[in-house]
């Protein structure tokens, strides 16, 4: 296996919405627009974006419920615009910032057309970290590349429900987040463009359940999936990252962002999440991209793409608690358990069906992980959720990005009906 070399190797050209090119020198801090900021994601960029001021300046930033937190950003970053869930979250925001007293206050949208405003502002060139969880990042991605924004791209409901849509009408301004697509990303040589490739190899860590079968993941309990052996993250996906719910929705989002093939994507095993994903090329050689498993290094990568910021201190400020890869073990690979883990299988075959099934597979999805989270069905209770509604709802054909939404709402509908059924069969 051949590792990606970091130099030596013709310059990516810079991609479309903003970046700069390092040879044109330090420039202005890059905008930043983060929607999502309360989260796990957000905490990275928020991490970024304290050591490295010069490179960029949040402007504006949008959170759900968690108000506590978003004053406390507001007054570190001051941003000049940023939204929240609904009016009582927007009051109480407002209360907290005229208690503290601590500068002007930014202009305060509500809903998801805030969130939609929020993707959409700030100066020419500001880049968006879309970073909501769920279906509900969907039309906030969509406006900001509707405003000709850069799109660095964790939200990957939104390739989930709408790539199909998207790609070939914006396609230019999405720069991934996810670890699994950066490495794709970064072992293609900074590029989408995939036609070279003979294979995408993602890797999935396992999770925490990895190795056990189907009987013993009946008895599994919420604490434990939420447990993940190697990457500290918000909630959904931790337990996604459990089921291998997680990777079949990679798997699709690699479909869309990569334009590959179903059956030219792997999934394999690599419990020590080194190797972030793999590029496996016409002639049977593969470009690996390893790094550590932190998420600031692909965020890095996307907001700063075609540079690479200095993470590790060479040349700028050392990030904190970010270490480099320690070499110290083996690396291993197998292939996954589908018959224990039927998330992956259900996510590949909702893929291929196309149309509305991934909406369907995702909605299910957020409404099952929900559900085994407040205790009322088990593990395995996850996959017969999805099996069933996808079962029921098949693959709608899509026509606008708004049927996408319409088929979400669908099968949230009919997963909240279903989940009345299986309550106290947990
Ligand atoms: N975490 C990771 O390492 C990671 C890695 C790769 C990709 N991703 C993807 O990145 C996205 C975010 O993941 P995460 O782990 O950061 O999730 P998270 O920790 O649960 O954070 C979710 C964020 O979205 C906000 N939010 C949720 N629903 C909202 C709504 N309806 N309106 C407005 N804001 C809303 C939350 O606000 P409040 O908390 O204020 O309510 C919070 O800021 C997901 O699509 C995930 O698949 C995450």
């Amino acid at each position: 296996m051949a590792l990606k070399a970091r130099t030596g190797r013709p310059k990516p050209r810079p991609r479309e919405g903003a970046g700069r090119d390092p040879s044109e020198g330090p420039g202005k801090p890059v905008p930043l627009s983060v929607l999502g900021i309360t989260g796990s994601i957000g905490d990275s960029a928020v991490s970024l974006a304290r050591c490295y001021p010069d490179r960029v300046r949040v402007v504006a930033m949008a959170a759900g419920r968690n108000v506590e937190k978003l004053k406390a950003l507001v007054e570190e970053f001051r941003p000049e615009i940023v939204s929240v869930r609904g009016e009582s979250e927007r009051s109480r925001l407002l209360e907290l910032l005229r208690e503290s007293g601590r500068g002007s206050c930014p202009e305060i949208s509500i809903g998801p057309g805030g969130l939609e405003t929020v993707a959409a502002a700030g100066p020419e060139g500001t880049v968006v970290l879309s970073a909501v969880s769920g279906a509900a990042g969907l039309k906030p991605t969509w406006a900001a590349l509707k405003a000709g924004r850069r799109v660095a791209l964790a939200n990957k409901e939104s390739m989930v429900l709408a790539g199909d849509f998207i790609m070939p009408r914006m396609g230019r301004l999405v720069v991934p987040v996810d670890s699994e697509h950066s490495a794709v990303f970064q072992a293609l040589g900074g590029t989408l463009d995939a036609k070279g490739a003979e294979r995408l190899i993602l890797t999935c860590s396992g999770g925490p359940f990895f190795g056990r079968g189907a009987d013993e993941l009946e008895r599994v309990t919420s604490a434990e999936a939420l447990a993940h052996p190697s990457w500290s993250m918000g909630p959904k996906i931790t337990v996604d990252s459990a089921t291998l719910l997680n990777k079949g929705l990679e798997v699709i989002e690699a479909h869309h962002l990569f334009q590959m093939p179903w059956d030219r994507i792997r999934v394999v095993v690599h419990p020590q999440s080194v190797i972030h994903s793999m590029v496996e090329h016409a002639d049977g050689q593969v470009t690996a991209v390893m790094g550590p498993a932190d998420m600031r290094a692909p965020i890095s990568y996307a907001l700063g793409f075609p540079e690479r910021w200095p993470l590790l201190g060479g040349g700028g400020a050392k990030l904190p608690g970010y270490a480099p890869l320690a070499f110290d073990g083996a690396l291993t690979f197998a292939e996954p358990d589908r018959r224990s883990f039927p998330c992956l299988r259900l996510a590949e075959e909702a893929g291929r069906s196309g149309g509305g099934a991934p909406a369907v597979l995702n909605a299910a999805g957020e409404v099952a992980v929900q559900a085994f989270l407040r205790g009322e069905i088990g593990f395995m209770g996850i996959p017969r959720l999805m099996g069933e509604c996808l079962h029921r709802l098949g693959a709608a054909k899509l026509l606008r990005l708004e049927d996408a939404l319409e088929e979400d709402l669908r099968a949230r509908s009919l997963a909240l009906q279903l989940l009345n059924g299986m309550r106290g069969r947990a």
